[in-house]
């Protein structure tokens, strides 16, 4: 992890192998950011005269010092100073970070942004504060530098990647409240790091009693409690959902519960509960998927990851919130023992479901999860999961699909999206989907048909929520990432672990 630190001093005086200002666009500022420039770096840099850098969002131009070869300067390109927030400094400090990659540079320094030409008052959302936006500089930093390379037994390259990043403030007051946001940063992204790296790892390195371990060391490490069920104890509770999707794996299940006790709580009521899909593999079981692509399925578990990295997060940031963590986890394999569509599976709660398609696996599992839920009689009860292809063809990578029956839950994460840019978009739970999953035989089917997937899976939840305060965010476009963005790399995202922590943050 790069290490972030915060001082108060100007970048005429760094000392960093790369000095990274942000440039806005907008042409009233022209000529002071560019008289700026000129100063800092002696003369008016070509990109500059010849009009290619504008301060465009995403644009960056590199200025190799005069005289001082290994000390270069970036231009990033902030956009307009009507749009900046949290989301462009996020961008900016991640783009700071690739250049400095491609220059070999090992120590940045980013000069935060302009308090005159954006004061707190105009950072979106609105609302944002300077510790926010220390957060999201420092996020975009850490963020940027994530690798998974611990298979590689020969690294592409012998340089060591960016080592530290100093964040330049412009006051001593300013630089206290931008540190305490690097100090939360800091705590987030190695969380998010945790909920990568445990979806990216292979599916013969993280199985379900590998993932439970996982949880435990975390646990350990943070400050969590973590109890683990093996298949005796899921069989014993009668969890037949996540017995069942086991059951074609030689790779045993488990069921992980994590728990954070504030030392003082803020507020009366029961916990948040969080559940995350485990399925650690998915190939589809005997409806089996195709080969093409099937590889990813590695990754079904991102909702565990998830939910493991945000107990890490509320751990180390000793929130003052009361939080469970559930993960059923299982490897849905076509082993000689799997389910068969048309089998008939009865769950913790008591009510049954029949399997029309082993591969809608996961609503099996969360259906246990959900109803063991019931006993904390829980606020807020929010599951994240790999759940649906539908919801990808739906939203694409873009947006998190979010359902449920509470407006609060509801609210509240569609602000933390906004300020993480972890992004939900809400799909109806209108009654007339529900009847896609009637079943003649039990209480309710696995498949509702091919249209509206996403909500159908929702609806198959919903019968095991009853009257519990509850959303559902169907994170299969989100959590798994077919192409890199400015501070995510192709795999797993780890989405989720900010988008909650934010969440909890304010809850
Ligand atoms: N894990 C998949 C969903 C998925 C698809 C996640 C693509 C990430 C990317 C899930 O278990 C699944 O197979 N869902 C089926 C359900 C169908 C059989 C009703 C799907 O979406 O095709
Ligand atoms: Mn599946
Ligand atoms: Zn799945």
């Amino acid at each position: 992890m790069i290490s972030v630190t915060v001082a108060q001093g100007s970048v005429n005086r760094s000392t960093a192998e790369l000095t990274a200002i942000l440039v806005f666009e907008d042409k009233a500022l022209r000529t002071a950011q560019r008289e700026r420039i000129r100063a800092l770096c002696g003369t008016m840099p070509p990109p500059l005269t010849n009009g290619a850098f504008t301060g465009a969002a995403g644009q960056t131009a590199v200025i190799p010092a005069p005289g001082k070869a290994a000390r270069s300067i970036v231009l990033l390109g902030a956009g307009g100073t009507t749009t900046f927030g949290l989301e462009p400094a996020r961008r900016a400090a991640a783009a700071a970070v690739q250049t400095a990659q491609k220059l070999f540079a090992s120590t940045i320094a980013i000069e935060e942004p302009d308090p005159a030409s954006v004061p707190v008052a105009s950072l979106s959302p609105a609302g944002s504060s300077i510790e926010d936006l220390g957060l999201a500089l420092a996020e975009g930093v850490m963020l940027a530098g994530y690798r998974f390379d611990k298979y590689r037994t020969k690294k592409p390259s012998d340089f060591a990647g960016v080592r530290s990043c100093i964040l330049l403030a412009g006051t001593e007051r300013r630089a206290r409240a931008l540190r305490e946001g690097v100090r939360i940063a800091r705590i987030v992204s190695e969380a998010t790091y945790l909920a990568r790296d445990l979806a990216n790892a292979p599916g013969n390195e993280i199985y379900p009693a590998t993932l439970a371990q996982r949880a435990r060391e975390a646990g350990r490490r943070h400050g969590f409690r973590v109890t683990v069920f093996d298949e005796k104890r899921i069989a014993k509770e009668k969890m037949g959902g996540l017995l069942g999707v086991a059951r074609g794996s030689h790779n045993p299940p488990r069921f992980i519960i994590m728990e954070h006790t504030p030392t003082r709580t803020r507020r009366p009521g029961g916990p948040v509960v969080l559940v995350g899909k485990g399925v650690t593999f998915d190939s589809g079981g005997i409806s089996i998927k195709p080969s093409a692509n099937m590889a990813e399925m590695k990754m079904d578990m991102s909702g565990a990851a998830a939910v493991i990295g945000t107990m890490q997060a509320v751990a180390a940031l000793r929130l003052p919130v009361h939080v469970i963590g559930l993960v059923p986890a299982a490897e849905n394999l076509p082993g000689g023992n799997a389910l068969k569509p048309g089998d008939i599976i009865r769950h913790h709660n008591g009510k049954t479901s029949e399997v029309d398609n082993t591969d809608a696996e996961g609503r099996l599992i969360l259906a246990d999860a959900l109803s063991w839920a019931a006993r904390y009689k829980p606020s807020s009860l929010i599951d994240l999961a790999t759940l649906t292809g539908a919801v990808v063809v739906a939203l694409g990578h873009v947006a998190t699909g979010m359902l449920g029956t509470s407006a609060r839950a509801k609210d509240a994460l569609r602000t933390a999206g906004e300020r993480t840019y972890e992004r939900v978009w809400e799909l109806p739970l209108f009654d007339e989907y529900e009847k896609l999953i009637k079943s003649d035989i039990a209480d309710v089917k696995n498949v509702g048909g091919r249209w509206g997937g996403a909500i159908t899976a929702a609806f198959f939840l919903k019968q095991f929520v009853g009257t519990m305060p509850w959303v559902h965010l169907d994170i299969a476009g989100t959590a798994i990432l077919e192409e890199s963005g400015p501070y995510t790399r192709r795999g797993g995202s780890g989405v989720g672990v900010r988008l909650l922590t934010e969440y909890l943050r304010h809850y």
